[in-house]
């Protein structure tokens, strides 16, 4: 018998048929990875089983007995626990806080604090995890979140546990970390929905796949009976021939030129990037990437150094000096530094393009606001009823999009993406690509931060790493290996 057995279920929102008619089924004890393009209905799926949405039709059964009301409390009594794809917690309360909100002990009304630190110290012991449960969630790193969010679906005792892209903010180790937890669980019965589209790592945990294509359901496999081919296939209804289209531009003229640039941890920073050159940023998390684009983008105070464009050293002090210099960046964060949530993608498109929207009077011109998102959408395929869709609605791929679409409307000279590509699925990935190689044939500059290996070596002319603050490789793509930037991303110490 199944723990989970949902068929013929059908959810919609205004404008979008979210899931048409998908079955899913989950038996005790197995890893079942759920896949699918970005907005396929994955998530929207999730929420259903997890008693946050309610489903328009179909029937939902638990342990063999038919649902029929769920909402997110009775969903955890029954064992249920989902880890959202957006982070969800309370920044500003401790780690503890968080792990138990809503299920606080009392005495006399007051929240047994004590006794709260030391059950989430035991649970974060239990899965080895080293975080003090007093620490105030937002001085920890995304990753450090993340984990807690896993301990705190494992302290409600879950028996049927959801998560949603759980490794796009992982580190290397923590990802190692979270499938040996995974691998506990399941060997004590705990059932395990995994979502992702780093589709490399499934073979690591993954007993059987569901694949999901534009709200319908496509098929069910036993991991081992099929092929990561086979599954792209039918996610996206053909194959990729060509997972990194690396295009090759005869470099242009020097664009920018950064010396000896220090801003907090990042020191003495010297690199140029050429016209119609993809340079990949390489590193381990922490070692510095993420500030040094965002100095050169004004989000982080320059204490020294130079910054050139086109031969003359300018100066940025904000991020609007650098993009009316034509330097655009799309950064890492999201949902709190790339969108605004709760505004449309037309407004959000708009806000980063206000220069050409507003006429000389400082007035919104609609035709040119409306021109720019229905390209952005175009190119970067953002699946949405259209440009007035809340950015919140859209589903988290899309969201990305939206991220990087703003900024490629616009001519820019030089564009800087941290991590554009995280949570984003197979087919998209490789039309980003191609956008990237597009702005190459344009004589455009670009600087990609990225975590992920193949991606830097497949699409980057040129690699630089860093390490602790510093640049300690400047490989060419072609010539380097794996292992070298490796041996360079942890050099701490420099000649
Ligand atoms: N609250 C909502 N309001 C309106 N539309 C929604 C809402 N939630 C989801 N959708 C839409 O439903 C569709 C499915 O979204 P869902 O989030 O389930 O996709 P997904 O498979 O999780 O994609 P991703 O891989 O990008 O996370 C999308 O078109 C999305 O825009
Ligand atoms: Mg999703």
């Amino acid at each position: 018998m199944y723990l989970i057995e949902l068929s013929g279920i059908s959810k919609s929102f205004p404008g979008v048929k979210a899931l048409d008619d998908v079955q899913f089924n989950l038996k005790a004890g197995e890893v079942h990875a759920l896949l699918g393009e970005n907005g396929a209905g994955k998530s929207t799926l999730m929420k259903i089983i997890s008693g946050i949405y309610h489903r328009d039709s179909g029937s939902y059964r638990l342990d063999g007995n038919e649902l029929e009301e769920l909402t997110p409390k009775t969903a955890q009594e029954l064992g249920i626990a989902i880890i959202h794809q957006e982070l969800n917690m309370c920044t500003d309360l401790t780690v503890a806080e968080n792990m138990f909100l809503g299920r606080e002990s009392h005495l006399h009304g007051l929240i047994k604090q004590k006794e709260m630190n030391r059950q989430a110290k035991a649970v974060l012991d239990e899965l080895k995890i080293d975080i003090d449960p007093t620490t105030v969630v937002k001085t920890l790193p995304v990753s450090k979140q993340q984990m807690v969010e896993i301990a705190k679906a494992l302290s409600t005792k879950a028996r049927i546990l959801i998560m949603d892209e759980p490794t796009s903010a992982l580190t290397e180790r923590e990802i190692v970390e979270l499938f040996r937890i995974i691998r506990d669980l399941k060997q004590q019965g705990c059932a395990i929905v995994y979502i992702s589209h780093r589709l490399d790592e499934l073979k690591e945990i993954t007993d059987r796949v569901s694949i999901f294509r534009d709200g319908r359901y496509v098929a069910t496999r036993n991991f081992s009976e099929t092929t990561l081919d086979e599954i792209i296939a039918m996610m996206i209804g053909r194959e990729i021939k060509e997972k990194f289209p690396h295009m090759s531009v005869a470099k242009g003229a020097k664009l920018m030129g950064v010396s000896n640039l220090c801003s907090g941890i990042v020191k003495n920073v010297s690199f140029e990037l050429f016209a119609g050159e993809i340079i990949g940023l390489s590193g381990l998390m922490g070692a510095g990437r993420t500030e040094l684009v965002r100095a050169i983008f004004g989000a982080e105070p320059i204490e020294d150094g130079q910054i050139s464009l086109d031969g003359e050293v300018i100066s940025i002090r904000h991020p609007l000096d650098a993009i009316r210099h034509g330097i655009v960046l799309g950064p890492e964060d999201r949902k709190k530094q790339g969108l605004c949530t709760e505004l449309s993608i037309r407004e959000n498109v708009g806000l980063a393009n206000l220069d050409r929207v507003c006429n000389r009077w400082g007035v919104v011109r609609s035709g040119v606001e409306k021109e720019l998102t229905g390209r952005a959408i175009k190119d970067l395929r953002i699946k949405t009823p259209s440009g007035e869709q809340t950015a919140k609605n859209l589903s988290g791929g899309n969201q990305q999009k939206v991220v990087l679409g703003k900024w490629l409307v616009r001519d820019a000279k030089i564009v800087i993406f941290d991590e554009p590509t995280r949570g984003i699925d197979v087919a998209s990935k490789v039309e980003i690509y191609n956008i990237m190689n597009e702005l190459k044939t344009k004589g455009i500059g670009v600087l990609f931060v990225s975590s992920e290996m193949p991606e830097v070596m497949g699409m980057s002319d040129r690699i630089l790493v860093m390490c602790n603050g510093r640049i300690t490789g400047n490989l060419i793509s072609k010539e380097t290996t794996q292992d070298e930037i490796l041996r360079c991303a942890t050099q701490f110490t420099v000649q």
